[in-house]
C-alpha cells in the first residue's frame, strides 16, 4: 500500500484559490511520479463563506483539520470584512490553537536576475529565519480604555514566555546544525531597548551552550534589516520573535525574488502543521489569472519535506529553480506575461524530468 497523507486545504480569498489550485496539481503529480498518496479535504473558510454564513472556523471543523497530516493555506483577507477579523480567526487561531510555535520560511534565491540587489549572487542569498509564533504582540492581550475619546489609551501587551523562547531557540540550533554549511544562528532582537528581550539573550547563550558546533551571532532588528540588504550571505539560521520575524521576512523575500516565491512553514514538531505562501490575497489581482502560484507551490514542497517526502520536495524545488534559471518563467511578479495556470503547467512538466536531488 502506498502511503498516505491527509491534507486539509484552505484556499482562503482573493488569489488563494487560484494559486492553492496549481500547488495541488503539482501535489498530484509528484505523489504518482514518488508513489504517495495525498487525500485533500477543502476547507471553504474566508470572507465569501462568512459574508454567506457568519462562520468564520467553526470548532468541529478545527477539530476535523488539527487531525490531519498537514494543512495548505492560500490567503486570507478581504477588504469587504473588519480588518484583523479573518486574519486572527484563521491564520492566528490555527497557529496558537494547533500550538504551531516555528514560522519557517527560507530565504533562497533560485536565479541571480532575480536578485533587486547589485552583485548578489545564489550563494550569498540561503538563509533561513526561524520565526517565534505564538506570542509577542500577536498574542492578542490589548485592551482600548477611553475609545474614541482625546484621552483615549490603547495598550497590547508583548509577552514572551520562558518556555516559548526556549522551544523555539532550540529548534533553530538544531536546525543550524541540520543544515551544516556554516553552522551559524543569529539572533535578532532589540534587547537595548525592549529590556523584555533579556530573555531572549539568556536563553540563547544557555541553549547555545549545548550546541558548541554551531556559531553564535547576534544583531538588533534595526542593524539586521540593513545587513540583509547590504550583506544578505553573513546569515545562515536566524532565530527571533514572531513580529520582528514578520517584518523581515518580506523585506527578505524582496531580495530573493518577490513575494512571488517566498514560502512558509508554520510548524510544531511531530504534530499536524500548516504551510503557506507568505504573499497575501491580492484582491486586485483575483480571478484574473495572473498571479503567480510559485509560493503556493514551493508551499507544497515544504510541506512535502516535513511529512518525510524528502524526494518529492526536492524535485518541485529543482524544477522551480531550473524554470527560474533558464528564464522560462522570467520573473515573479504578475507581469511575467505567464499565467497562473501556464505556470503551473510549466511546473507539472518539469517535475517530469530525472534529476538528481538537490
Ligand atoms: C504573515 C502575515 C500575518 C502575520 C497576518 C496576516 C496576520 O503577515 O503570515 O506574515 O502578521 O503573521
Ligand atoms: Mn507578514
Amino acid at each position: 500500500m502506498p502511503k498516505e497523507y491527509a491534507i486539509a486545504v484552505i484556499p482562503g480569498d482573493g488569489i488563494g484559490p487560484e494559486v492553492v489550485r496549481e500547488g495541488l496539481r503539482v501535489l498530484e503529480r509528484v505523489a504518482s511520479i514518488e508513489g504517495f498518496r495525498a487525500r485533500t479535504t477543502m476547507y471553504p473558510f474566508g470572507a465569501d463563506h462568512y459574508l454567506k454564513t457568519q462562520e468564520i472556523l467553526p470548532d468541529r471543523a478545527f477539530s476535523e483539520i488539527g487531525e490531519q497530516d498537514a494543512i495548505l493555506l492560500g490567503a486570507i483577507g478581504d477588504p469587504r470584512i473588519e480588518v484583523g477579523l479573518l486574519e486572527f480567526g484563521i491564520i492566528a487561531k490555527l497557529r496558537f490553537d494547533l500550538d504551531l510555535y516555528v514560522n519557517l520560511r527560507p530565504v533562497k534565491l533560485y536565479a541571480e536576475h532575480l536578485c533587486p540587489l547589485k552583485d548578489k549572487k545564489p550563494a550569498d542569498v540561503d538563509f533561513v529565519v526561524v520565526r517565534e509564533n505564538t506570542e509577542d504582540a500577536y498574542a492578542g492581550m490589548r485592551g482600548f480604555f477611553k475609545k474614541g475619546t482625546p484621552d483615549e489609551v490603547a495598550t497590547q501587551e508583548i509577552i514572551f514566555t520562558r518556555k516559548g523562547v526556549e522551544r523555539v531557540i532550540r529548534y533553530a540550533f538544531e536546525l543550524a546544525r541540520r543544515r551544516g554549511g556554516r553552522k551559524k544562528l543569529t539572533l535578532v532582537d532589540k534587547a537595548n531597548a525592549v529590556r523584555a528581550m533579556d530573555l531572549w539573550t539568556r536563553v540563547f547563550a544557555e541553549v547555545g551552550r549545548e550546541y558548541p558546533d554551531v556559531s553564535r551571532d547576534h544583531a538588533y532588528i534595526d542593524a539586521a534589516t540593513m545587513w540583509c540588504v547590504k550583506n544578505p550571505e553573513w546569515f545562515d539560521t536566524v532565530v527571533t520573535s514572531n513580529m520582528f520575524g514578520d517584518i523581515l521576512t518580506d523585506l527578505a523575500a524582496m531580495i530573493q525574488g518577490g513575494l512571488g516565491i517566498a514560502a512558509s512553514g508554520n510548524i510544531h514538531p511531530g504534530r499536524v502543521s500548516l504551510f503557506e505562501p507568505i504573499h497575501g490575497s491580492a484582491p486586485k489581482y483575483a480571478g484574473k489569472d495572473v498571479a503567480n502560484p510559485l509560493a503556493a507551490i514551493m508551499a507544497v514542497s515544504m510541506m512535502l519535506d516535513y511529512l518525510g517526502q524528502s524526494r518529492a520536495a526536492a524535485r518541485i524545488e529543482e524544477s522551480v529553480a531550473e524554470l527560474l534559471r533558464s528564464k522560462q518563467i522570467p520573473s515573479l511578479g504578475s507581469d511575467s506575461g505567464l499565467s497562473t495556470s501556464r505556470i503551473g503547467q510549466l511546473v507539472l512538466e518539469s517535475v517530469e524530468q530525472p534529476r538528481v536531488p538537490a
